[in-house]
């Protein structure tokens, strides 16, 4: 691998932005080569003044003539799959906005092709770049909590979608459901990075409090069990604010917890006073693409590959089976390449 990450991006629209500023802020490893999107004027956007970044209307095109080491996805949810896929049979490493995918049949076939080829998929997934998130994360490697019992995670804002506004997301053939898998899947990831360990069973209740115009739910409760016997509380929502003092992340351990507003970080061990720590803002999106070029350049893992990505979205596809059937519904996992149990 060279000392610069050369990337193209693929799908140039709203969160696209933050993916070309992470690009920027880590130009002493990274390149914008490339952008590809059919329509020009959000390419020409995101390229900006520099003239050196290559535009194509069809990112199969900019796969096979720009010379990249990489692309970075941003497309609508139902086009990851088949992105991931012929970027990876090029041989170029993936980074992909949430979700992975949108099936378990897509999940398989990118398992399938990341084994075969050897590529890195990393997932996008920023918050876990917050500082609040890894001072949480070290602290529980520490064995400061002992044995966790439960975590809790929370995203919910009130969105402005309107009927004109909402575009791809509005439909589940293209969105994958509704508000769940799309900002839902940050407090899904979360918790799985909290809980370190394999989600096992969901249970689940949707709703769709206000944005009647969407085909899926606006808001989601779930319930998930992981193999090492933590048990999370996801809530999410685009009906409505989060009541005050909600916590972005909680979690509670044999031997104390933990609260954070994603700002702050407040923990207590048992008979102590408790502690709380104030981070500077980051931005994530930026550190997530210099962890994404550090792993590429010095051969490391990432933090979330396609292996948790699917695990994240084994936990979403059950939460909407449990709601459909009333009943805790299970985890579909990939052991091995294309194979879903
Ligand atoms: N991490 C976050 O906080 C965050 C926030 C917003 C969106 N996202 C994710 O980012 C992704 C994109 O969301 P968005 O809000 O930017 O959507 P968007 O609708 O604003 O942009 C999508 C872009 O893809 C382009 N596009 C469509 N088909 C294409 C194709 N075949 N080839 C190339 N380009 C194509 C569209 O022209 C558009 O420019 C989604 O996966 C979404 O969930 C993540």
């Amino acid at each position: 691998m060279t000392d610069k990450i050369r990337i193209g991006l693929i799908g140039a629209g709203g969160i696209a932005g933050a993916h070309v500023e992470g690009y920027l802020r880590n130009t002493d490893k990274v390149v914008f080569a490339a952008v590809a999107d059919p329509v020009r004027a959000n390419a020409e956007a995101r390229r900006g003044e520099d003239t050196s970044v290559q535009i194509f209307d069809d990112y199969r095109t900019m796969i096979a003539e720009a010379e990249l080491d990489a692309v970075d996805i941003c497309l609508p949810h139902h086009l990851h799959a088949e992105a991931i896929i012929a970027a990876a049979e090029a041989g170029l490493h993936v980074l992909c906005e949430k979700p992975l995918c949108m099936t378990m049949d897509e999940a398989a076939a990118i398992a399938e092709v990341a084994d075969r080829t050897g590529v890195t998929i990393m997932c996008a997934h920023n918050q876990l770049f917050l500082p609040t998130v890894a001072e949480a994360k070290r602290l529980i490697e520490d064995g400061a909590f002992g044995r966790v019992y439960e975590v809790r995670t929370t995203d919910s804002f009130h969105n402005g979608f309107t009927p004109e506004s909402m575009g791809w997301r509005a439909h589940a053939s293209t969105a994958g459901g509704g508000e769940l898998i799309d900002t839902g899947y940050h407090p899904v990831y979360l918790l799985q990075h909290l809980a370190g360990a394999v989600p096992t069973e969901v249970t689940a209740m949707l709703s769709r409090h206000r944005l009647e115009f969407m085909e899926g739910e606006d808001s989601a409760q779930v319930l998930v069990r992981y193999d090492n016997g933590v048990v999370g509380v996801v809530t999410t929502s685009w009906a409505y604010d989060a009541a005050p003092g909600t916590e972005k992340f909680s979690l509670v351990g044999e031997l104390g917890s933990m609260s954070s507003d994603g700002v702050t970080l407040t923990y207590r061990l048992r008979g102590q006073d408790p502690v709380t720590i104030s981070f500077e803002g980051v931005h994530d999106i930026a550190a997530e693409v210099s962890h994404f070029a550090e792993c590429l350049i010095e051969g490391k893992r990432p933090l979330h590959t396609h292996v948790e990505g699917i695990d994240v979205l084994g936990v979403i596809l059950a939460a909407y089976e449990s709601d459909r059937t009333r009943a805790f519904a299970p985890v579909q996992r990939i052991t091995a390449a294309s194979a879903v149990v």
